[in-house]
């Protein structure tokens, strides 16, 4: 297995430890109760029976839904996340395949209209269905939705997915609803992007990618939409959101480019510097 980047934290051991215990982790979760509500922070379910989006409280979409966590990126005429993707992918419909990083994704998926999707998957540091609900992984079964534990911008990792769940297919669509979970991950925004790169890759024509961008991603989020709607207008849909929490969906349309136009490495550190400054200035006349 190959390295990957990872300049916080430098070495291979610290990396290694921060992984063992984010898995860790995982497995004690509880549910929480917050705002007179009980959530649990893994296999999130996908629909909220809230319909109007004005309503959705802060806690509804940084710890409620999916449809909650994205409603503020999905198109004005849909009324929920499902009715969207159903939409969008009714020509796959019984063929469909779908993929959540970061997550066993078992309730996400099992609340799809039945047969819609041929095959899912769920790629996560633990396997914790077991705790959560033990009917959960004979559902699976039924499904065809399969669970693959492990570090998921590792190659070895990225390598299973393709080799034995993509069988050189596509997904048509890939979830990646982390809120605050992004903490074991560089903060190296060039591998950040180039890890939503890769996921695009693998992405079908017409496929859908819902995600939340990690912290280190969100100052290059408008140049990087700037780019994309002015000169991939017809190819790639990005609509984002920093309302409450930061959302972005990214759909490729046919002669969508086949690598992701992603802000190269020196304008990376061009728009840092410009940021930068621009902070330093305006605190320099906040303070006159
Ligand atoms: C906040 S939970 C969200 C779970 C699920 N996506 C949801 O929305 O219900 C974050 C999950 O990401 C997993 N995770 C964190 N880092 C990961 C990594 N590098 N590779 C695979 N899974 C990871 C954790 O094990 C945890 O289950």
């Amino acid at each position: 297995m190959s390295e990957t980047p990872f300049p916080e934290p430098k070495t291979l051991k610290e990396r290694k430890s921060i992984i063992a215990s984010a898995a860790e982790g995982t497995r004690t979760v509880q549910n929480e109760e917050i705002d007179g509500k009980k959530y649990h922070w893994e296999e999130t379910p996908l629909l909220t029976h809230i319909r109007n989006r004005e309503q959705l409280t802060t806690s509804d979409k940084i710890f409620g839904t999916f449809d909650a966590t994205f409603r503020d990126v999905i198109p004005e005429e849909y009324s929920d996340i499902k009715q969207y993707i159903e939409s969008v992918l009714a020509p796959k419909k019984g063929q469909a395949i779908g993929i959540e990083l970061r997550g066993t994704a078992s309730r996400l998926f099992g609340e799809f209209s039945p047969g819609f999707f041929q095959r899912t998957l769920g790629v996560n540091l633990t396997d914790y269905r077991d705790r959560i609900d033990p009917l959960l992984e004979a559902q699976d079964v039924s499904r065809n939705h399969h669970v693959l534990v492990g570090n998921i911008v590792s190659d070895e990792t990225k390598m299973k997915v393709q080799e034995e769940f993509l069988h050189g297919q596509k997904a048509d669509i890939i979830f990646e609803r982390m809120i605050a979970g992004h903490s074991n991950l560089p903060k190296e925004p060039d591998f950040l992007g180039k890890q939503i790169g890769f996921w695009y890759e693998h992405l079908s024509e017409n496929g859908v990618m819902f995600l939340t961008p990690p912290t280190a991603l969100w100052d290059f989020i408008p140049g990087w939409l700037d780019i994309i709607n002015t000169q991939y207008t017809d190819q790639i849909e990005a609509q984002y959101s920093d309302d409450t929490t930061e959302v972005l969906r990214i759909r490729k349309l046919p002669g969508a480019p086949e690598h992701l136009p992603l802000i190269d490495n020196r304008n990376l550190l061009r728009e840092k510097k410009s940021q930068v400054l621009t902070r330093r200035n305006n605190t320099i006349d906040a303070k006159k």
